[in-house]
């Protein structure tokens, strides 16, 4: 266990040392690594820090007036409204690799647009241990802004929260007053809802996945998982009112974990699990059919792709 106050200390004079007296911008996607990454370079830089919080389309409900809201406190608080840009070059890419390649390289040029503007020649990221084993092992190339260091245009990226675990970052996030909706929150896949939707995604099936990830969050909430969502896996028949509809395969994932590393398959009440499926399939009109995936991590990973 990191000793936070500690850890808070050190950190924030290794970004001061690294940035010297130049700008940076931080990339913000709502969770609690780049929050504290965010806060950690906000006490040692100020208002050299732009925060900028780039909307692919892919995020969670709610997700971009819940960051305008955290982060009020950041008067250089950008939002780049990015859907359609990640959005259209998503069209068309099936292999779940080459989808992250897709979204590494747009936040990357994001962020290039916006140090311009902010005249930064640092970017501050809020890479993880587990984050840096699992690209560096080739399980995925997880990334929370790039994964591409060697094709930007940055004099240097800053990573301070890079030897911690996720139990750690809440540790300091609490001891740097974070809200509680911030330190507690599950986490959120880098490339968001794309990893979510199985093969190509589409404006729909990213709709599908962002409600019924809402749905599962709502419903989990008492068995306090470490990690719960939904993910489109592809159609199947059912039936509604009298007619037969080719709809959406929603899968539910509810995991426990202590670092993301492995997982355990949560075992959910028969009636939570049913309260799930039949919110899912009332409140979208064309999911067919929902499923609890039961499989631990390994050999499965948390997310599916
Ligand atoms: P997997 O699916 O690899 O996920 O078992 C382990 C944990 O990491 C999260 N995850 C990511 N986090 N960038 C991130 O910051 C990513 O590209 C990424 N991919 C997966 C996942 O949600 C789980 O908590």
């Amino acid at each position: 266990m990191v000793d936070a106050d500690a850890f808070i200390e050190e950190a924030t004079a290794e970004i001061s040392d690294e940035v010297g007296d130049a700008n940076a911008v931080i990339a913000l996607s709502g969770g609690v690594d780049s929050s504290v990454a965010a806060a950690l370079a906000y006490r040692a830089l100020g208002d050299r820090l732009t925060p900028v919080y780039v909307d692919t389309g892919l995020m969670r409900k709610g997700e971009t007036d819940a960051i305008r809201e955290t982060f009020s406190f950041m008067d250089s608080l950008r939002v780049v409204e990015a859907q359609d840009r990640f959005l259209d070059a998503l069209s068309g890419v099936t292999d779940p690799e080459e989808k992250r390649n897709v979204i590494g390289e747009g936040f990357i040029r994001e962020f290039e647009r916006e140090a311009k503007e902010a005249d930064a020649d640092y970017l501050v990221q809020g890479t993880i241990y587990p984050d840096r084993i699992e690209s560096e092992g080739n399980i995925k190339s997880h990334h929370n802004v790039g994964g591409l260091p060697d094709v930007v245009d940055f004099e240097g990226i800053v990573e301070p929260v890079r030897d911690l675990y996720k139990d750690e970052v809440r540790e300091v996030a609490r001891a740097l007053d974070l809200e509680e909706v911030v330190s507690e929150r599950m986490p959120f896949p880098g490339p968001g809802l794309a990893v979510r939707v199985v093969g190509e995604v589409t404006r729909e099936k990213v709709e599908v996945a962002r409600a019924a990830c809402h749905v599962v969050e709502e419903e989990t909430e008492e068995h306090d998982p470490w990690q719960a969502f939904a993910a489109v896996l592809g159609k199947a028949t059912g039936v509604k009112g009298d007619n037969r509809v080719h709809g959406w395969v929603v899968s539910v994932r509810s995991v426990e974990s202590r670092d993301g590393m492995t997982a355990r398959a949560q075992e959910l009440p028969w009636k939570t699990l049913q309260r799930i499926q039949s919110r899912i399939t009332g409140e979208n009109e064309n999911v067919a059919r929902v499923v609890y995936d039961v499989t631990h991590k390994p050999p499965a990973t948390i997310e599916y792709e």
